[in-house]
């Protein structure tokens, strides 16, 4: 491959790299058979049964690898140890505070097999649920490997959760075991893990079992017979755990995203379909090859962490940089600092991210040596110019290209990206470019009929791809009603998009009531659950706010059950509380007291009209089809709520705009 890009502001005839994407794209859709057979073909296999693909007559309307077994873990491990890879570097692990670890194939998979042989003798077989609330330590992706090699399921849940988040998954997947840590480093401070899950646990009934990673050394409540330290157990662990032989469709693990309604989906995703879209998509967006160093900066916590900072980069069999950190700690050259140190090859981080280092000034990458970077990607909402312009020159120093890639937790891996690992795609600043092999995604108009090109519409996929969630754990009519109902045997993926007429792809934002405040999925009416658990309030709407760093901040509108309540003091209750209970990535950045909130007929509130009153967009820039109200009805909400805030609160707006 010559030039691996190029970058084009617009561009009349069509790149010939374009076609060739396009044309093992159509293989991939016309025979999915054939084409993932020869895919499949790099992975470890039990059984190798045909058919691959099998149509079911309801959503997900199929199913991926069915007679197949394998297993992740071995797959990701023993592939590798029984090769060359054996002494491969797996994760170079860097402490906030400076430690560092390094683990090799072969290290990695010792500790993988003895923590197996620790959780089997504590219960846990295929099937079970166990929960995960660790910080970036080598022990969290150790920990889901080990139950993958079990055949348990695994949930792994981010660090910034509180305890009554935690809870509700715990009680929603009956999690009977829970691996933690005393605590974890963050800019300096020790955060508490398990004093978080203790009070989680107060509110279930089904864990039995904490297996405890001594970190951060803080003082915890040891609690007998429940409690264990990990590394005492491991000390007299088994050195050898046979891989479970799972079915193609057993689950692998569940993780909770937010999403429109006040309580979190468990988006559920199989063991083979997963294994070789995570597999399939490192390799074709990040060009994953054994002289790479790459680096994944996202928490495992989320999908990203996941797929390319667990599954994909080792079933690869890559080198991969996991840091425990902040990103600006001590100093805000850390990262830049760290992709020198080991040598970086391929960084994958979000705009958010992006945008924060860019505030702090290029003057901080300058002090390093970027020259081993060969490919930049980012995630998680859409880059903005500025961003995509500062990441390409400082950090890429104008000889990179960056991929900008977009997928959700439900589609397990990356879906719209270039795609340097099959061809050297031309660029377009902002666009998420073109679709990998396997994914049939459409922008569909208002009344589900494709539409024109420049046509703002909806980001729907027409077939199923194997790295497509199975289920949502509990909530099998959720499932259908909130991916399936919208427009009939599509995926429904909840974004605007765009087509230009070259066919790139262009992700215009949420056209549902979910926030992406830095990066991080934020459901409106989560927060406005939250807000009403508290025993002042009697109603609440949330809307996002423009931010320049995070994108998006959620702001809260709350009517007091006694008006005369409100104050200062109080509204740093309520952000506390939900930082207690959903976790501070949702805390509001402000919240304001009225006295009424648009409503329709029924009662729903219009969280669009509040929207436009504080944005100070009139009420024709907003559709209400979702509120289900006439334009009558909310015209009329919409200027009763306007005079409230002109009224009462004046300085919102202000507050708004700054
Ligand atoms: C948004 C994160 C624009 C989008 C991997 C999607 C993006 C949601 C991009 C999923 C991108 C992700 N450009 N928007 N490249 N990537 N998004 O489940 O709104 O945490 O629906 O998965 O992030 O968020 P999730």
């Amino acid at each position: 491959m010559d030039k691996l890009f190029q970058v084009l502001p617009t561009s009349k005839t069509m790149h010939p790299d374009v076609n060739v994407l396009r044309e093992l794209r159509n293989q991939s859709l016309k025979d999915p058979e054939m084409f993932w057979e020869e895919v499949a073909e790099d992975l470890f296999w039990y059984e190798k049964s045909t058919p691959i693909y099998q149509e079911m007559d309801e959503p997900p309307y199929a199913k991926w690898f069915p007679n197949r077994k394998t297993n992740i873990s071995y797959n990701a491990l023993d592939r590798h140890i029984s090769g060359w890879r054996r002494n491969k570097v797996a994760y170079y692990w860097e402490g906030e505070n400076g430690e560092r670890q390094v683990l090799t194939y072969n290290d990695l998979s010792k500790e993988v097999n003895k923590l197996a042989s620790v959780l089997k003798r504590l219960g846990v077989k295929k099937g079970d649920r166990i929960a995960i609330h660790l910080p970036m330590i080598p022990e969290l992706p150790i920990s889901m490997l080990a139950a993958l090699r079990l055949g348990a399921i695994h949930n792994v849940i981010f660090s910034g959760f509180g305890y009554q988040a935690i809870a509700d998954m715990i009680n929603d997947s009956k999690c009977k075991l829970i691996i933690t840590a005393d605590g974890g480093y963050r800019r300096g401070k020790i955060i508490e893990y398990k004093s978080v899950v203790d009070e989680a646990i107060e509110r279930t009934m089904a864990v039995e079992k904490v297996l405890v990673v001594k970190r951060a050394g803080n003082k915890i409540n040891f609690i007998e017979d429940r409690d264990e330290w990990y590394h005492e157990l491991m000390e007299s662990a088994e050195s050898k755990v046979e891989p479970e032989r799972l079915e193609g469709t057993a689950p692998s693990f569940i993780i909770y995203t937010s999403g429109t309604t006040g309580t979190p989906k468990g988006v559920t995703h199989s063991t083979a379909g997963y294994m070789v879209w995570a597999y399939f998509s490192q390799k074709v967006v990040f060009d994953t090859n054994d002289n790479d160093i790459y680096w994944c900066t996202a928490d495992i916590g989320w999908i990203t962490g996941h797929s390319y900072l667990v599954y994909g980069p080792l079933l690869c069999g890559a080198t991969s940089v996991l840091y425990e950190g902040a990103p600006d700690y001590p100093k805000p050259d850390r990262w830049w600092e760290i992709v020198e140190k080991y040598g970086v090859t391929v960084f994958y981080t979000s705009p958010t991210s992006i945008r924060m280092h860019m505030k702090n000034g290029e003057i901080w990458a300058g002090k390093h040596n970027l020259s081993t970077l060969r490919i930049l990607g980012t995630v998680g909402e859409a880059i903005n110019p500025e961003a995509w312009d500062w990441y390409y020159r400082f950090i890429g120093q104008e000889k990179t290209p960056i991929v900008d890639t977009w997928f959700q937790t439900e589609t397990g891996g990356i879906m719209i990206s270039p795609q340097p690992g099959l061809a050297p795609l031309p660029l377009k600043k902002g666009s998420a470019t073109f679709p990998l092999p396997g994914v049939d995604a459409v922008v569909l108009n208002e009344e589900g009929k494709q539409a024109e090109a420049n046509e703002k519409g909806y980001l729907a996929i027409r077939k199923p791809w194997p790295g497509e969630f199975m289920t949502l754990w509990n909530d099998k009519s959720g499932f259908k009603t909130t991916y399936f109902t919208r427009f009939p045997g599509y995926y429904y993926a909840g974004d605007f998009a765009m087509q230009d007429e070259e066919g790139y792809f262009w992700i215009l934002g949420r056209a549902d009531e979910v926030l992406k405040v830095a990066g991080h999925r934020i459901g409106t009416i989560e927060v406005e659950d939250a807000l009403l658990g508290h025993p002042m309030v009697a109603e609440a709407a949330v809307i996002g706010k423009a931010d320049p760093i995070k994108m998006q901040v959620p702001v809260a509108f709350v009517v007091l059950k006694d008006a005369e309540a409100a104050s200062a003091q109080l509204r740093m209750d309520l952000i506390t509380h939900i930082k207690q209970t959903i976790g501070s990535i949702a805390a509001p950045a402000s919240i304001y007291f009225v006295e009424m909130l648009p409503k329709t007929k029924n009662g729903k509130i219009m969280r669009r009209v509040v929207k436009a009153v504080v944005e100070e967009k009139s009420i024709s820039d907003v559709t209400t089809i979702d509120d289900e109200a006439s334009v009558e009805e909310a015209s009329k909400a919409y200027e009763s709520f306007k005079q409230e805030l002109n009224l009462k609160k004046a300085d919102i707006f202000q507050h708004y705009k700054e």
